[in-house]
């Protein structure tokens, strides 16, 4: 199983942004733990803030990877592009978020991308990231 963790704008600087929110773990670090709980799966990682970089790595490795974990950041909220590029695609994608957006400001509430996502997992942590591999893995992708 090849699956791409993709992340968006801001996620950078996790560990050190806003901590009562994310956390004060970086997702690098994060990242060798959940690797090394999946020795069988291969875990890919891309970051960008730029939302037309995000539609290239999808478009990119959307038709080879088995499964795209997807915090698209604030992107999440704005972004028709990246719900196309999501629909444009073969692999399946699940919308991952750290914080739960519905607890939180209005505009957060409502997401462009999750209509075009095999589902969304919210409001765990950085283990919503693990959340979506199991999930990605019990869907048989
Ligand atoms: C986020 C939630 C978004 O609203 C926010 O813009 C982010 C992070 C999350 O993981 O909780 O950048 O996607």
């Amino acid at each position: 199983m090849k699956y791409f963790i993709i992340n968006g704008p801001n996620l950078n600087l996790l560990g050190t942004r806003e901590p009562g929110i994310y956390g004060a773990r970086s997702f690098d670090d994060y990242l060798a733990e959940l690797r090394a709980q999946y020795p069988t799966v291969e875990l890919a990682y891309f970051q960008s803030n730029h939302e037309g970089a995000l539609i290239d790595k999808l478009h990119e490795v959307g038709f080879t990877a088995d499964g795209i974990i997807l915090n698209a950041g604030a992107y999440t909220h704005t972004s028709v592009a990246l719900h196309d590029a999501i629909r444009a695609i073969a692999a399946p994608v699940i919308e991952v978020h750290i914080s739960n957006v519905h607890q939180r400001e209005e505009f957060r509430h409502r997401s462009l991308l999750s209509a075009a996502c095999r589902g969304v997992i919210c409001g765990f942590g950085l283990d919503s990231y693990r959340l979506a591999v199991e999930a990605m893995l019990a869907s048989g992708k």
